[in-house]
């Protein structure tokens, strides 16, 4: 018996990719400028960020970075609990636990890993998880860690997540959702969801990601839109890298729940705090992402002329009042061809295809931004016409 090779397994896999127009194409973005971007020596205006209030620019965030790294040097040098936790960092906590209505939030240094470290802090082998099928991958593979039962339910169906619940009635259980769909654009039906945690004794999490910043007053996010409590929503989530421009993510809750995270949310403890820079710079985002409310009034201005504008043009979107609006194509080969006629006439539109959506929706993920102007949107709406065609 011969032992099968892991790398010809991994090229064979690759291989099949490659066949189904699946391949993931890595490109290297060359400058940037305020909505466009350069790749292979063309500008193009970008509508793939997830830059949704234009700060990732900002020169309140720059200069934050640049005095902080004056002051603190560039990396952390330790983990939170050994002596990389520094002033910079517990302020921006601060200020994240106060925009969002929680008693205390906990830095992580990615979202990917906040989701990890908590969901395999709360849930161990007897425990069920149970998510929408939209889910960010993040969560799901989160629960794979954990080692529960992980159930899904169907997208943002309060009845079949109860359906779910009711298989374990016995079970500690946490319900899991994205609070905005991170490629449909779509919110989480979430008074449903915390009404049915609260009868089930199941915790609600809610991952924010693609909502602090675009949604509610002052931004504070989808779970503030929907003036769910600290109580109805004990998990939030949310990142620093999409709205507030930054990079990392946090979360928040009542300040037992981050207490007891902080002692066994392994992403948490085993891993170098984040540069405190960076968190000097999240700390001028959330200033800026509160209170410069003509970046959202603008967003919403840009959604409602791109979605008029689609309806004019006949295109296909999804129903999402939400900076992520989804041009669905379908096939993923159709995706690609789509995307590059885009490209050639000046737009930065990647094809999102399986396993990132499900098989056969395939589609255009297109992201607006407060730095876009009402006639990058029209100009993008002729071009996406032209590529349908
Ligand atoms: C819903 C959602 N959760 C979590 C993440 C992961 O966050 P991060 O990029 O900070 O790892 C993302 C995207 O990256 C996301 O869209």
């Amino acid at each position: 018996m011969t032992r099968p090779s892991l790398i010809q397994r991994l090229a064979a896999a690759h291989a099949e990719r490659a066949k189904y127009a699946l391949l993931r194409r890595l490109r290297t973005v060359e400058a940037v400028d305020g909505a466009h971007i350069r790749i292979d020596g063309r500008r193009l205006l970008n509508f793939a960020s997830n830059d949704y209030l234009g700060l990732a620019q900002h020169p309140a965030l720059r200069e934050a970075l640049a005095r902080a790294a004056a002051q603190w040097g560039v990396g952390a040098t330790a983990a939170h609990l050994l002596g990389g936790h520094r002033e910079e960092h517990a302020a921006l906590e601060e200020a994240l636990a106060h925009w969002t209505g929680r008693e205390r939030a906990l830095l992580f240094s990615t979202g990917y890993m906040a989701n990890l470290g908590v969901i395999s802090a709360l849930l161990g082998r007897d425990d069920v998880c149970v998510q929408d099928k939209l889910n960010h991958a993040s969560l799901v593979d989160a629960a794979q860690l954990a080692g529960c039962e992980l159930k899904r339910y169907v997208h943002a169906d309060c009845t079949s997540a109860r359906r779910q619940l009711d298989t374990r009635p016995d079970r500690a259980a946490l319900l899991a959702s994205d609070g905005v769909f991170s490629m449909d654009g779509d919110v989480a039906p979430l008074a449903d969801l915390a009404a049915l945690c609260n009868a089930q004794n199941a915790t609600l999490m809610i991952d924010d990601a693609h909502g602090l910043g675009v949604l509610g007053d002052e931004g504070a996010g989808s779970v503030a839109a929907a003036r769910l409590s600290q109580d109805d929503v004990p998990i939030l989530m949310a990142t620093l890298g999409k709205a507030l421009g930054v990079a990392g993510a946090f979360v928040a809750g009542r300040a037992s729940l981050i207490e007891s995270l902080v002692q066994s949310a392994r992403t948490y403890v085993y891993t170098t705090a984040m540069p405190p820079a960076l968190a000097a710079a999240a700390r001028a985002a959330v200033d800026v992402a509160r209170f410069e409310d003509w970046r959202r009034d603008r967003l919403r201005h840009l959604i409602a002329h791109f979605r008029a504008g689609a309806a004019l043009h006949g295109l296909t979107l999804a129903d999402s009042h939400t900076p992520i609006q989804p041009v669905m194509i379908g096939a993923s080969a159709a995706a690609v061809t789509v995307s590059a006629k885009l490209e050639n006439a000046g737009f930065y539109a990647p094809a999102i295809r399986p396993p990132t959506v499900p098989e056969g929706k395939a589609r255009l993920r297109i992201t607006l931004s407060a730095l876009h102007s009402e006639s990058d949107v029209e100009r993008l709406l002729d071009a996406l016409k032209a590529a349908l065609a």
